[in-house]
């Protein structure tokens, strides 16, 4: 393989994070570049395709694993399908980028490791939390001793709730806000603090507002304990109208930084006509909005593709693979547990037998 050749990349999955993910490969076109994209539902693939100008369009994710074109795929389905679709893709002989969460159960994270292992291919997970350029200029500041000891990292995602019918069938995502954001939020306190230990988790899960749509929670207040003493606060809502909220906060014995991602890097913006887009999961643009420019870079994601462009040709360790998804896997079955049972709970944390995690807290 030409070391210097860009990684050719195929999709599975053709709806909202395929186009985040499509974008963010073209936006490294030294790096990598799209030949296949593979999508269930009639026409999905095409469209997408042509949308993207990508070669080949498949109904069947079997058949882009077959394609010899294809080092690498981004799965982008829905969560109950991750770890059947990196088993395979492993056989195959392909890397893997899994979407977050990277599964239902930590049965499967251990198998996708394997296999992925025993193939000797990459499974990368993907955080692009670890790639944002506000949170990783927080970072950096905090590696350099800007806030003396990191004691407490908050972060926050909040929107008014997913796009798609599935996030909201527990059956098909294992969870609700927790699964869905609060993954985001687990594995940014874990990588902010340097990956230690966790030591304990508690959390809090209602269902605040929509109980007639899920069984899953909408809103969350989850709490890591590390092995540093250092806390995590992850807050999830799946209740907040007005366009997406990604916030952190870091505290230290000799300082502190807040960073808003989307609407403190926005236009603050009047309109009484409205314009065409805001920023995801925006209602509306009339009123009062924060419009956001470089929306993918802000979040991270080209920048997350290419380190994983550059991992499958050897020029960078990865930062998030599978075992960061299976940390992450461990703490929200903790998280849901927690909720469950009203108290904190200990990691190592690995009950077996379990079908998806929200079933820890519906029934404890
Ligand atoms: N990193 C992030 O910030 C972020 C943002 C959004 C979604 N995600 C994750 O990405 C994944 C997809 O979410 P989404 O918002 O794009 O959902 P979506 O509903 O918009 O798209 C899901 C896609 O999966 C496809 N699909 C369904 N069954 C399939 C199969 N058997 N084979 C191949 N494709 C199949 C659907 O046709 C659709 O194209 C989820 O795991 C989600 O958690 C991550």
């Amino acid at each position: 393989m030409n070391p210097i050749s860009k990684v050719r990349v195929g999709i599975v999955g053709s709806r909202f994070q395929a186009d985040c993910i499509a974008s963010a490969v073209k936006a490294i076109p030294e790096e990598a570049e799209l030949i296949a994209v593979a999508s269930p539902t009639k026409g999905h693939a095409a469209d997408f395709a042509k949308r993207h100008s990508i070669p080949q369009a498949y109904t069947d994710y079997r058949d882009l694993l077959r394609d010899p074109q294809v080092e690498m795929i981004s799965i982008t389905a829905p969560n109950r399908l991750h770890a059947q679709i990196t088993i395979d893709a492993a056989k195959a002989g392909k890397h893997v980028v899994c979407e977050k969460p990277m599964c239902m159960t930590l049965e499967e994270a251990d198998a996708m490791i394997d296999a992925c292992r025993q193939a000797g291919v990459l499974l990368l997970y993907a955080e692009e939390l670890f790639f944002a350029p506000k949170y990783v200029k927080a970072k950096q500041m905090a590696d350099e001793g800007a806030f003396g000891r990191v004691h407490l990292v908050k972060q926050g995602e909040k929107h008014s709730g997913p796009h798609s019918p599935w996030f909201w069938d527990v059956e098909q995502s294992g969870g609700g806000a927790v699964m869905d954001l609060g993954c985001h939020g687990i594995a940014f306190c874990w990588w902010f603090l340097g990956k230690p230990k966790v030591r304990s988790v508690y959390s809090l899960m209602a269902r605040q507002v929509h109980r007639d749509r899920t069984q899953g929670e909408d809103e969350a207040i989850t709490i890591v304990e590390f092995e540093n003493g250092a806390v995590g606060m992850v807050e999830s809502s799946w209740n907040r109208p007005g366009g997406m909220d990604d916030c952190i906060e870091i505290f230290g014995d000799k300082g502190q930084t807040y960073a808003d991602m989307l609407m403190g890097n926005a236009l603050p913006t009047y309109s009484e006509v409205g314009f065409g887009y805001a920023v995801e999961k925006a209602a509306t643009t009339k009123g009062w909005t924060y419009p956001v420019f470089e929306e993918h870079w802000n979040y991270g994601f080209p920048q997350e593709m290419r380190h994983f462009a550059r991992c499958v040709r050897g020029k960078e360790t990865p930062i998030s693979d599978g075992e960061t998804g299976r940390v992450v896997q461990e703490v929200l079955y903790a998280a849901y547990a927690s909720a469950g049972q009203g108290r904190k709970i200990m990691l190592p944390f690995r009950p077996k037998g379990v079908v998806k995690p929200i079933d820890l807290w519906r029934t404890p």
